[in-house]
């Protein structure tokens, strides 16, 4: 069955970026002109996606405001609740009857990419094989601790790039890493998850991970992936959010030429 519907969770506390975020929730951020969700929402739509569904929270009253005009004659934008912030694993299961029984996108909105190509790539290994596929990269070992840690053997039959996943790992200490690939933002779930989602149990933190339904799709041999060098601004980090201004404007014909030409006479003083 074709991938359609993109789920965007977006309830969530945004509380690495107090006080900003009494005032405008994580996802409406602007990168320079343009909320963080926006871009997420541009990238369903060139993916080939024709339903985004927000998982938003009634705290945050200004994403369903965004949501409610962000409708295209290519998308059509809905929003869906999570009553609290039991965590990631729980706001895509808060999704479940607006997706209905069919494949969908998950794309978390404080990760931006650089173009549709990873979303595309999943959709159609998806297409292809049947099996959830999630986006991947490889970092330096000092940051593996930051993001769900996978081991993976070659995918037969498929390029380099595409692996099976064997074990699922969140944020191990550095002596625990499993390799030096993680799990970013993008993910082509099949509608089993949901059964999967179901099934797991709060973590130390008490939040639902996604990462633990991840896992038990990797021991059913059920998750593949997709390892990319994809441009890719974690906006969910002061740091990052910052390089994703900086370098988008850049790359803007309208403010690129004069940003530039302010940040050298700044530095070459
Ligand atoms: P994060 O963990 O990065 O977002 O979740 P957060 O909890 O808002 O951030 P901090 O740690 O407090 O700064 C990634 C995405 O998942 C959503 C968030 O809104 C974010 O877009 N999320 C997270 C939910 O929708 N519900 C949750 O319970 C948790």
């Amino acid at each position: 069955m074709a991938v359609r519907t993109a789920v965007i969770p977006a309830a969530g506390m945004g509380t690495r970026f107090l006080p900003a975020t009494r005032a405008t929730p994580k996802e409406l951020l602007p990168i320079y002109d343009t909320p963080a969700l926006q871009f997420v929402i541009d990238e369903a739509a060139q993916a080939g996606c024709t339903r985004v569904v927000i998982v938003t929270s009634r705290a945050k009253p200004s994403i369903e405001n965004y949501a409610s005009a962000a409708s295209t004659d290519k998308v059509a934008v809905t929003v869906v609740y999570q009553d609290s912030p039991l965590g990631l694993g729980h706001a895509v299961s808060c999704a479940r009857q607006a997706v209905g029984d069919e494949p969908f996108v998950v794309m978390l909105p404080d990760e931006i990419m650089g173009d549709a190509s990873l979303t595309k790539e999943l959709i159609v290994l998806y297409e292809k094989s049947g099996k959830s596929s999630i986006g991947l990269k490889r970092v330096a070992a000092a940051e593996i601790s930051s993001y769900g840690n996978v081991k993976v053997v070659g995918h037969k039959g498929d390029t380099e790039d595409i692996v099976e996943i064997l074990q699922v790992v969140e944020k191990p200490k550095p002596a625990d890493a499993v390799s030096d690939i993680v799990i970013i933002g993008r993910y082509v779930f099949s509608p089993k998850v949901f059964d999967k989602l179901e099934q797991i149990k709060p973590s130390a933190n008490g939040e639902l991970q996604l990462t633990d339904g991840l896992a038990m799709l990797a021991n059913e041999h059920a998750l593949l992936g997709v390892v990319s060098e994809i441009t890719r601004y974690d906006t969910g980090t002061p740091m990052g959010l910052l390089r994703a201004v900086i370098e988008i404007a850049l790359e803007r014909k309208d403010i690129g030429p004069q940003l530039n030409s302010w940040l050298k006479e700044k530095f070459n003083k």
